[in-house]
């Protein structure tokens, strides 16, 4: 192995490249259809969505976002409703819950880094009308904790799965606890599409007949005009893509977790690092790796170092927790947060690293400590 090469910390033209001649063939095949626009490769794409999920319903929608969003409109809140989310997350998150009418309210994340349960109940008050838990990372939360406060309290869950398709907590997967979740689509996503993409998923017929209309200018399946709406839609082209993908979702989630193994293997004696939980940590948990984040001593310069190595790696989100972006209004402090995203990066994770890469980054990671 050389001692010097180029990791990026995502390769976009692979997404497309690996697989173009299939991708070619799906694109021949819809366009020359003129299939764009909800046709039947949507349709199919919703049904195995749902299939693989275990929920009854799909809708492919524009985005993640959206499809927050659009499930907090289909359960009708209302101004001044609290929704209670975790800091830790993507703004995305807490954006959906606002374009909604409701009011975000972020708490601390617990040992695991995802939502902590003893802050959700501290945060509940007499407007708390829902909890919005990411499932980050491609980590589903402790549901049975998260539930049992939502049955307690009265308030319904909306699933942020948006990093986690395939991910379960007690065999159960994301997205299907709660009232309805969003998955994101977007390129870099364990299943990502050519542009923005995202998919509902729902067991609840209400909800599904409710975000149908919402996403698709107000129509219900029949084309009856039921209530206000817009264009959320997912393009049928993307569905026909993602189809292809979702075929072999399950090689390249146990491939993640093979890169997460080797991570947990090669860097787990650095004091310095905190590394997430690896596959085999707990029976509970099946992660699917959307992203390897870790909190490290030195960070920043150790992000440098590994730059001027050829490794590319991010901080989520501009380095900041939803509460810390203080223009939009926030005002609490929520300390355990604040001090992961002074520590946390992301090392790549994603099919296109071979073993010797992922051993390339792990021998840098040690030279950057050890010297
Ligand atoms: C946790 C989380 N929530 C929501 C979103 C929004 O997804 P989209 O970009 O599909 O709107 C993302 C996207 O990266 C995300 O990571």
């Amino acid at each position: 192995m050389s001692n010097s090469r180029v990791v990026p910390f995502f390769d976009y033209p692979r997404l497309f490249l690996d697989h173009q001649v299939e991708f070619i063939d799906v694109v021949k095949d819809v366009a020359s259809r003129g299939a764009f626009i909800m046709q039947k490769d949507l349709r199919e794409f919703e049904l195995a969505l749902a299939s693989y999920t275990g929920a009854k319903h799909a809708i492919g929608v524009a985005n993640a976002t959206d499809g927050l969003e659009l499930a907090l409109m289909a359960i009708g809140i209302q101004p001044g409703d609290e929704v209670i989310c975790c800091s830790h997350t993507m703004l995305a998150t807490a954006a959906a819950i606002v374009t909604a009418g409701g009011k975000p309210v972020p708490v601390e994340l617990g040992w695991d880094n995802l939502i902590d349960g003893d802050a959700v109940e501290a945060a509940i008050t007499r407007h708390t009308v829902g909890i919005m838990p990411t499932q980050l990372n491609g980590r589903t939360c402790d549901m049975d904790r998260i539930m049992a406060i939502a049955d307690k309290h009265g308030l319904f869950v909306v699933e942020d799965a948006a990093q986690a398709l395939g991910s379960k907590f007690k065999g159960k997967a994301a997205g299907t606890f709660g009232k309805a979740a969003a998955i994101s689509f977007y390129p870099a996503k364990v299943l990502g599409c050519f542009g923005d993409g995202g998919g509902v998923i729902t067991s609840d017929g209400y909800m599904y007949d409710r975000v149908f209309q919402l996403h698709d200018h107000g129509r219900d399946i029949d084309g009856e005009v039921r209530c206000w709406g817009r264009n959320s839609r997912l393009d049928n082209l993307q569905a026909a893509i993602l189809s292809y993908g979702l075929k072999s979702y399950d090689k390249v989630v146990d491939r993640r977790r093979a890169i997460a193994r080797k991570y947990q293997e090669l860097l787990g004696g650095i004091e310095e690092l905190m590394l997430p939980p690896s596959p085999d940590a707990n029976a509970d948990h099946f992660d699917v790796y959307q992203n390897y984040e870790l909190q490290a001593v030195r960070r920043d310069e150790l992000r440098v170092f590994l730059r001027n190595n050829g490794i590319g790696t991010l901080i989520q989100w501009g380095g900041k927790a939803v509460h810390q972006f203080e223009r939009l209004g926030f005002t609490c402090r929520l300390p355990k947060v604040e001090r992961f995203f002074e520590r946390c990066i992301m090392l790549p994770m994603n099919v296109f690293l071979s073993d010797d890469d992922v051993v390339y980054i792990c021998d840098k990671v040690h030279k950057f400590y050890r010297g």
